[in-house]
């Protein structure tokens, strides 16, 4: 974005300040929205279509031409932030040489245009009391807006209200990943949705469109979302995606610790934590990794440092490793492997995941019930992306009838 600054003489010979926008420097697609006012404006389609540029564009636009805003950049989890939306509008004040019309400040996130005193503050949904305590918000980007359940995002709608001298705004930028996502399913009156892919990004280099573009013979569902910017047909999907939180009661503090152990060689091997807390359930993936011998996995798990009094349930396909990890000194026991019945009780439990958790947020998204060329569903699972999910489900469901009590005396 180019901005030219003019100065301009007024009526009274006082100089003013007149900003030019250089339309060059938006993408075609998005020129149309710097003067869309609608009260939800949706951003969404494949990688690198210029969605998040476009957002931070608009907030400066906004913020160097109307007065009396607080703009708030928001994300599910609030340290997310700083190398997303805070870097991007830094990176693009620099880059348009406005750094003299802006004050960045680094602790809390916050910038302040010093032509008119507009602000941009920053908060994540995980930290809530930060949230409630920044008052006056006149409009809010929220970046990767499908890490928000429903009830985070009306949170977010309820505190933009009041008489304001500018409208209104909720800009949410975000790829296409589940069709049964609430961001599809759910429509709210004074919305506008524009959907994008990289084809739509002048700005965008080669190398990184061919890497777009391979994603054709590596990953069909992820080629529909990523690079055609559709919303990912997981009609047939088994799980919702896990709530994703930030911070979780800790080791320490859990009723109960239990894992998950899926074998696999060729495959990958996951191991998954889960920490009990008041029959809910906080996932940690410890690993997930092909070409793991069984030494080199009970290596791992000793240096991991997994007490022998918690239980392992273990893909029970495998008697032999799960002899060995028993012989190691670990608690591994053979999990109760009912598919249907299993996939049905992980439905019903609350279960957390953190951003960390890299394999199971993304197995969750793609695993899928079978389906035949005429659409009919099968109750049994594609046996793809499943490692982690089954790990979960074996340590889950074998566990389920028991309290810590009654484990201690469960053989
Ligand atoms: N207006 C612009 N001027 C210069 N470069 C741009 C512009 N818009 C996008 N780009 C370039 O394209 C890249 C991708 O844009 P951006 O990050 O906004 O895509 P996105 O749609 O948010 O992608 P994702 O879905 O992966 O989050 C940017 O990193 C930047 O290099
Ligand atoms: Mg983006």
């Amino acid at each position: 974005m180019k901005i030219q600054r003019i100065q301009q003489e007024t009526k009274n010979q006082k100089s003013k300040i007149k900003f030019v926008f250089d339309p060059w420097s938006i993408n075609d697609v998005y020129l149309p929205l710097v003067s869309e006012k609608s009260r939800y404006l949706h951003l969404y389609g494949g990688a690198g279509s210029g969605k998040s540029v476009f957002a931070a564009q608009k907030l400066i636009i906004r913020t160097l031409t109307e007065k009396g805003h607080r703009f708030l950049l928001l994300r599910k989890v609030a340290r997310t932030i700083r190398g997303s939306q805070f870097a991007l509008l830094k990176s693009l004040i620099s880059y348009t040489n406005m750094g003299v019309y802006f004050s960045a400040r680094e602790s809390d996130m916050r910038i302040t245009c010093t032509l008119n005193g507009n602000e941009i503050v920053t908060s994540g949904l995980d930290d809530r009391e930060k949230l409630k305590s920044i008052f006056g918000i006149t409009s809010v980007w929220i970046e990767e807006a499908t890490e928000l359940d429903i009830n985070d995002f009306t949170q977010v709608d309820l505190r933009l209200r009041g008489k304001t001298p500018n409208y209104k705004q909720i800009i949410l930028t975000y790829n296409p990943v589940n069709a049964l996502h609430w961001l599809n399913t759910t429509h709210k009156p004074d919305s506008y949705t524009v959907r994008t892919t990289y084809a739509d990004n002048k700005f965008i280099d080669e190398e990184y469109k061919k890497m777009l573009e391979s994603l054709k013979f590596q990953n069909a569902e992820y080629y529909d979302v990523y690079v055609l910017g559709k919303w990912g047909i997981q009609r047939n999907i088994v799980y919702q995606p896990f709530e994703i939180i930030d911070c979780c009661p800790g080791y320490e503090n859990f009723d109960d610790v239990i894992y998950g152990l899926d074998f696999g060689f060729n495959n990958q091997t996951a191991l998954i934590e889960i920490g009990l807390k008041d029959k809910e359930y906080y996932l940690n993936e410890l690993i997930y990794e092909s070409r793991l011998t069984n030494s080199a996995l009970i290596e791992k798990m000793q240096k991991l440092g997994i007490e022998s009094s918690k239980y392992i349930y273990c893909d029970s396909s495998e008697a032999g490793r799960i002899e060995e990890l028993r012989n190691a000194g670990f608690n591994a026991k053979a999990a109760k492997k009912n598919v249907k019945d299993g996939i049905d009780f992980v439905k019903s439990c609350k279960i957390y995941s953190k951003p960390g958790n890299k394999q199971v947020n993304k197995e969750v998204l793609m695993y899928a019930y079978k389906e035949d060329g005429n659409g009919k569903i099968f109750d049994e699972p594609v046996k793809e992306n499943d490692h982690a999910l089954d790990a979960i489900r074996y340590a889950l469901y074998t566990h389920r009838n028991k309290t810590p009590y009654i484990g201690l005396i469960w053989i």
